[in-house]
Formats: C-alpha cells, sequence, structure tokens
C-alpha cells in the first residue's frame, strides 16, 4: 500500500526549522491561527518568521487570508510556534497532508497545540463575533472515510487506534473559563463539526448537523487535533463563530469569506488577549 504520509519528510522539515533557529530552544507548544486569525501572529515577541515555502514538505496554503508562514518567539513570555496559516482539505490535498504539519511539530518536541479557526455559529442566542471554546468535535469527513490516520500505522508515532475522548483536554478548558471570566470575555462552549466544504451547507445539513448535537460548523481543525492526539499532545480549540449560520432555506443573505475575515480581523484582539492569559497561567501551572 502507498503511503500517503512519509515520516521522513516530517524529519526532513522539522530539522530544516531547527536549523533556522541557531542557538534558540524549539518551543514546547504550537498555536495555528485560523482563517482571518492571522494577524494573533503580531502579538509574538521577538518573532522569527520565515514563509512555509522555504520548509521542505511543507503543504502550501492557496487561500486568501491564509498568510503561510511560522513564527517563532513568544506570547506572555511562553515560547511558541505559531503556524500563521494552514491547509484545507478542500484545496485538494489529501487527508494525511493536511495534518503534515502536526508530524513536523511532533518531530520538533511540541507538546502542546492550541488550535483556532473560523466556524459559523448555529446556537439561536449567540452572536457573529462570539469566541467558542471546543469541547468536542464532529468530523465529519473522518465518518465517511477521511481520516489522516488511515494507513500504515507507525506505533513510534503513536497507536493504532486512539483515544479521542478528551481530546480537548479538560483542564485546560476549565482554566480557559476561568480566564474568561476575569476578562470579562462571553467565551461559549460547544462542539465543533468539521465539513469538508468548499461550499458552504446546505440549510439541511445545518439541521442535520444542529440536530447531530453540532453548536459549530468549519472546514478544518479535526484533522489536525486527531494527529496531535496520536502523537500524544495536549490540545487546546477556539472557533470564532463569523457568522450565524442560515437554517431558514428562506433567507436572503449568504455566508461569504469577506465576512468571515472581517469579523475574524475585528475578533483576533480578543482572541489573544484570551490566549495570554491562559498562557501566562499555563506556563506557571
Ligand atoms: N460554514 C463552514 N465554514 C465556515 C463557516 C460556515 O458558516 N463560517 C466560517 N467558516
Amino acid at each position: 500500500m502507498e503511503r500517503a504520509f512519509d515520516p521522513t519528510h516530517a524529519v526532513e522539515a522539522a530539522a530544516w526549522i531547527r536549523g533556522q533557529m541557531g542557538a534558540r530552544a524549539v518551543p514546547m507548544s504550537a498555536l495555528i491561527t485560523g482563517s482571518g486569525l492571522g494577524m494573533m501572529a503580531d502579538s509574538v515577541q521577538a518573532p522569527v518568521r520565515f514563509p512555509t515555502t522555504e520548509i521542505p514538505h511543507w503543504p502550501q496554503s492557496t487561500v486568501e487570508g491564509h498568510a503561510g508562514r511560522l513564527v517563532v518567539g513568544s506570547i506572555a513570555g511562553h515560547p511558541v510556534i505559531v503556524m500563521q496559516g494552514r491547509v484545507h482539505f478542500y484545496e485538494g490535498y489529501p487527508i494525511q497532508q493536511v495534518a503534515f504539519p502536526i508530524r513536523v511539530l511532533q518531530a520538533l518536541g511540541v507538546q502542546r497545540l492550541i488550535v483556532t479557526n473560523a466556524a459559523g455559529g448555529m446556537e439561536k442566542s449567540w452572536a457573529a463575533g462570539d469566541i467558542m471554546l471546543i469541547r468536542d468535535h464532529i468530523n465529519v469527513p473522518g465518518m465517511a472515510g477521511q481520516n489522516p490516520l488511515i494507513g500504515p500505522n507507525n506505533t513510534q508515532l503513536g497507536p493504532r487506534f486512539p483515544s479521542m475522548a478528551n481530546a480537548y483536554d479538560p483542564t485546560l478548558r476549565a482554566l480557559a473559563h476561568e480566564v474568561a471570566r476575569e476578562q470579562g470575555l462571553t467565551l461559549r462552549e460547544g462542539i465543533y463539526a468539521m465539513v469538508s466544504g468548499p461550499s458552504y451547507e446546505t440549510p439541511a445539513e445545518l439541521r442535520f448537523l444542529h440536530v447531530a448535537g453540532a453548536h459549530a460548523v468549519g472546514m478544518s481543525t479535526a484533522p489536525e487535533v486527531i494527529v496531535a492526539r496520536h502523537a500524544g499532545m495536549t490540545v487546546l480549540g477556539f472557533s470564532l463563530l463569523t457568522n450565524m449560520v442560515l437554517f431558514d432555506p428562506t433567507a436572503e443573505e449568504e455566508t461569504t469569506h469577506d465576512e468571515v475575515l472581517e469579523v475574524g480581523a475585528l475578533a483576533a484582539p480578543r482572541l489573544v488577549r484570551l490566549l495570554e492569559g491562559i498562557l501566562t497561567r499555563w506556563a506557571t501551572s
């Protein structure tokens, strides 16, 4: 069987990144910035930046709002490696390639992953611009045969059948709520449904996901979190609800990518502040 993921490629990419870092230690924590949230990387102190086009084997994003850069530095004094922009399944990459950067982080020794994304909110009482802490996910492509762990398992990297119970760390989720409370920030919590996209969901699909328990829907994150958990990383995730989904088939409005980017830009500072608070406490706990 042909391998969709070559572990030697991740090791080569990691070696290249290490080579760029000179005497600096590789951070143990990584952050992925979602659609429209790339400016979160601007709050990194003492940054070293390099375009992902220079990293061997790294999948390149083709989507507006995804800069495709790695930024290494610190947030609130906590060393982090920030992946500014990610690739999506809908761009045509095999699902294993979508999660390839996580394998590189694993090869670098990263142990904590914070994922962010843009998503459509599904709860009537919530609003566009709200931040949702991800409690769990529904991996719709995964349930239909697109799981990034399909293929031969490399036991050096993780177990054949990894658990996805508490994939989003309960202790960190409690910490996120505590910090949000201190900051006077409304933090929603819910279940993120990943769909492949790139078309937005039909009203019937949205009702299907909502009945299944989803609170937000987006086109990323699940493959990365599955691989991160396979790799034994601790994961924390946030969705920025850039729009409220339209369940009503007669609705005149529609969801647009511009709207997603605009709301992302407005909310990014709140998400950064929340992360700063969490990292401050995380670093000392
Ligand atoms: N659906 C899917 N993905 C999204 C949405 C949405 O409504 N908003 C932002 N990303």
